[in-house]
């Protein structure tokens, strides 16, 4: 589904074969404009719905048999034949042209044109309007399982990475400056949370997507006597759609999956932005695989992860579908309009950058290196122990506010005499500024003391980064 069907290059010139017309066009009598034809067709995207559309198509014929609406031979008859065009599909031998409009057009011509009669019965109870919207929730309920299933695979990358060289202290930053020290796996593990919460959005999603329209009809339902839920059973949806104007005229859902998946590109851009700094010389924290990296055409010397940058640069084009797909049904009139016709293009679209970019973002994950000499080389400037000084004090019973003020006056003291550390400073010079100040401090001071003094729940430190790592294996063991 993820990849492009052959049945695209199987297509031919979109202008062959107009003007034979329709089978709706029965009543107008009239062959179309080429021009026309070209516009209004969705068989160059909407192929790849072939696969779900004969799912449906299935499901429908054997509801129909079942009441009685569709004979033993001609429901056997439907189903080896569109077994058959699946086969055809998928093999690249199916062959149609935009004439035919859509997909749902295409295969069900293909069908009339392979088995006569009883193919001509398919539609029964049914239209392209609730086909639509059958097909795109199958579709979307397959991308929600394909992309849950590469969240976890790089959830699980950046566990690995955690686990193996996640222990190396380094600093924190907030507003970009340095801040607190922590571990590394820390962040990446602060991705796996952001990434568990994607996935939670992800399968609420999917309750409001596994709802059947099938039988809600043009717009007013049938009356013939249907058994949607039956249908809906057969294809695994736990329930139907209760109003059949709603039913034909819902992209909600789409929106939302469009939202989802602008949610997984902001986090993945976010992501590729942190490692395009820690890869510059100027952090030097980690270094990218060769073969995640691109050269220069004049400059020898370089290595630039311009796959990060494209992860960064796609959010964009996600981020566009979403608003594509809110704007385009915020002016529609109940209940079906061909508008909706271009839903496809924005959540396919969407669709294929987010997952492109979590294989590629679980790729580079797996073949990057912490590099702990060049963190530590600078690990202790920026006086991140700060903080941990001030609880120093807090333990000895001074006010946290007063705390502060001490260290801050500390940290200044440093600054004036060009020392690049707390722990540089003499205790006499310490003691001056507070009496609660021993020679204990500096057990208590630099990064790699830090790390391990952490207590808190979810802390920065080595214990947190212990327990984190127990946690996502129970999580992604599945
Ligand atoms: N190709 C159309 C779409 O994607 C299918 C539904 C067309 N229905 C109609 N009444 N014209 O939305």
């Amino acid at each position: 589904m993820a990849k492009k069907s052959k049945a695209k290059t199987a297509l031919n010139s979109p202008t062959a074969a107009a003007g034979k017309g329709k089978s709706w066009q029965a009543r107008i009598g009239e062959a179309q404009d080429a021009l026309a034809v070209e516009f209004v067709e969705s068989l160059s995207f909407d192929y790849r719905l072939a696969k779900h559309d004969i799912l449906g198509s299935v499901a429908h014929a054997t509801m129909l048999h079942s009441v009685g609406l569709l004979s033993k031979a001609d429901l056997a008859a439907i189903k080896k034949g569109l077994d058959a065009i699946l086969r055809d599909i998928q093999s690249g031998k199916f062959h149609c042209d935009v004439t035919q409009e859509d997909i749902h057009m295409a295969v069900e011509g293909e069908l009339i044109k392979r088995i006569g009669e009883p193919g001509r019965r398919l539609h029964t109870g049914r239209s392209r309007n609730d086909q639509v919207a059958l097909d795109i929730r199958l579709w979307c309920r397959e991308a929600i399982g394909i992309l849950l299933g590469k969240v976890s695979d790089l959830q699980r990358a950046l566990v690995k990475m955690a686990a193996e060289q996640g222990h190396w202290p380094m600093p924190s930053f907030t507003h970009l400056q340095r801040a607190q020290p922590i571990v590394a796996g820390h962040e990446m593990l602060a991705y796996c949370e952001m990434l568990e919460r994607d996935k939670q959005r992800l399968e609420d999603c999917l309750k409001r997507v596994n709802v059947s329209p099938l039988g809600a009809g043009a717009v007013g339902g049938t009356t013939l006597p249907i058994d949607r839920h039956k249908a809906a059973k057969l294809l695994g949806m736990p329930t139907v759609t209760d109003n059949s104007l709603d039913s034909i005229s819902d992209r909600d859902f789409l929106c939302e999956l469009a939202f989802d998946l602008s949610m997984i590109a902001m986090h993945l851009s976010r992501w590729a932005e942190q490692w395009i700094l820690y890869v510059t010389t100027e952090f030097g924290f980690m270094k990218i695989g060769d073969a995640f990296t691109t050269g220069s055409s004049m400059m020898p010397q370089k290595r630039n992860p311009d796959m990060l940058e494209l992860i960064r640069g796609k959010t964009g084009g996600v981020y566009g579908q979403l608003v594509a797909l809110l704007t385009m049904m915020k002016g529609q009139p109940l209940a079906y309009n061909r508008d909706m016709q271009e839903d496809k293009r924005s959540i396919f679209f969407a669709y294929d950058q987010v997952e492109a970019c979590l294989t590629m973002a679980a790729a580079i994950v797996l073949h990057t290196t912490v590099l702990p000499e060049q963190i530590a080389g600078r690990l202790d400037e920026g006086f991140s122990d700060a903080t941990v000084f001030a609880e120093y004090l807090v333990q000895k019973g001074v006010a946290f506010r007063t705390a502060h003020h001490i260290v801050g006056s500390l940290v200044a003291e440093c600054e004036k005499r060009g020392l690049t550390g707390l722990s540089q400073l003499e205790l006499e010079v310490m003691q001056e500024k507070s009496a609660a100040i021993g020679e204990n401090v500096y057990g208590c001071l630099g990064a790699a003391r830090v790390v391990k003094a952490y207590r808190s729940h979810g802390a920065g430190g080595t214990k947190s980064l212990k327990v984190q790592l127990a946690k996502w294996k129970r999580v992604l063991k599945g």
